[in-house]
């Protein structure tokens, strides 16, 4: 039976090809589904370990050049209060990231021309110099010398995600873009030695099981390190504003593939996934995701981030909150009640 089959080639640690991932995504037979949720739960296991990572992520300006249509924050939403936030601005939310115990830095923003290389250079060299933390950069496409640069100047993460592999879909997504490019701009980052992630979105207007299976294919063969999988969830003035939300079961059925067919990578369990429902965030960790990313932008600038409707707060809080539900410990270093008086420290 095809299902045993699979079944062995995971258990004895051979290859997967397209047609295996398409059934384990497709199934709807329950004992199955459980078996693949386990299966993913037990490579995550013993490929990365039961430790929950926590990073921070500080987005830095919603300005953007480009205008992709799942987006909240396209250059025609005219509905969006802008900001781009100070270089001061920055290194003080960087340094309460720090205060947390995280030793990753996540930096996002839109394609802002206010935020140049040379900027964003002299900006990594100082969290470099002044905190020691790692550096994931999320800032789109740059030109070869302009990722050099970057990673020259300290930063070691980059997070470019792919969206989809169905160049079609792709090409209707994304009018400023190439589907070549952004594959050039990945290959770049991985031949630059970055640790390279990508991702998809589940949920995109005419987007098949078969595409799906072939975005984890892909993450597979590229080599990809970090893996960000997310629901689509409709964004009030972008033009999929009308789109039905991504389906949260099969949002977690991929993340169990994924850990499945890649094995030992970083794979969030992300913001889009909290945003629809507190649990799913606890179930994407017991389906095979391994961190989470808290939200460490200002206060201030929270709301305007909107890349999608009612975007969750991700804190310390409720990813402790998400942890201790799985069952699993975040790391000794994480030093939340420090910030939070309030909460009993869950850690050791
Ligand atoms: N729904 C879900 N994910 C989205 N992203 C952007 N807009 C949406 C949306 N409407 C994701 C993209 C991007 C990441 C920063 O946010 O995958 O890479």
């Amino acid at each position: 039976e095809d299902f045993l089959r699979i079944l062995e080639r995971i258990e004895s640690g051979q290859e997967l090809d397209r047609s295996d991932i398409l059934y384990l995504l497709s199934t709807q037979r329950e004992k199955e589904i459980n078996t693949i949720f386990s299966a993913a739960d037990r490579i995550r296991k013993e490929t990365v370990g039961d430790a929950v990572e926590i990073r921070g992520a500080i987005e830095f300006s919603n300005y953007c050049r480009k205008d992709c249509s799942y987006c909240g924050i396209g250059s025609s939403n005219k509905c969006v209060k802008r900001y781009s936030m100070s270089e001061e601005e920055i290194m003080e939310a960087v340094h309460s990231v720090k205060a947390m115990g995280m030793k990753t830095v996540i930096l996002q923003s839109g394609e802002d021309s206010r935020w140049d290389t040379p900027r964003l250079v002299r900006l990594v060299e100082r969290i470099r110099n002044e905190t020691g933390m790692k550096i994931t950069l999320s800032v789109g496409e740059k030109s070869r010398e302009e990722y050099e640069q970057l990673r020259n100047a300290g930063a070691v993460n980059f997070l470019l995600k792919i969206e989809t592999t169905n160049r079609d879909l792709f090409a209707r997504l994304h009018p400023d873009d190439d589907y070549d490019h952004r594959l050039q701009c990945s290959l770049w980052l991985k031949e630059l030695g970055y640790l390279n992630g990508s991702g998809n979105i589940i949920g995109l207007p005419g987007q098949t099981l078969d595409d799906i299976a072939g975005d984890i294919l892909y993450f597979k063969e590229m080599g990809i390190n970090m893996i960000g999988i997310g629901p689509f969830i409709p964004a009030e003035g972008s033009r999929l504003e009308n789109h039905p939300t991504g389906d949260i079961d099969l949002t977690l059925r991929v993340v169990a593939v994924t850990r499945i067919v890649c094995k030992r990578v970083y794979i969030p369990s992300t913001t889009a996934l909290a945003s629809l429902d507190k649990d799913a965030q606890v179930k994407a960790l017991q389906a095979g995701a391994n961190t989470i990313m808290l939200i460490n932008t200002p206060e201030r600038y929270r709301k305007s981030y909107n890349i999608y409707n009612n975007k969750n707060m991700v804190d310390m809080a409720s990813a402790a909150y998400a942890a201790e539900k799985a069952g699993r410990p975040l790391p000794s270093y994480i030093v939340w009640q420090a910030v939070n008086p309030g909460h009993e420290c869950i850690v050791g």
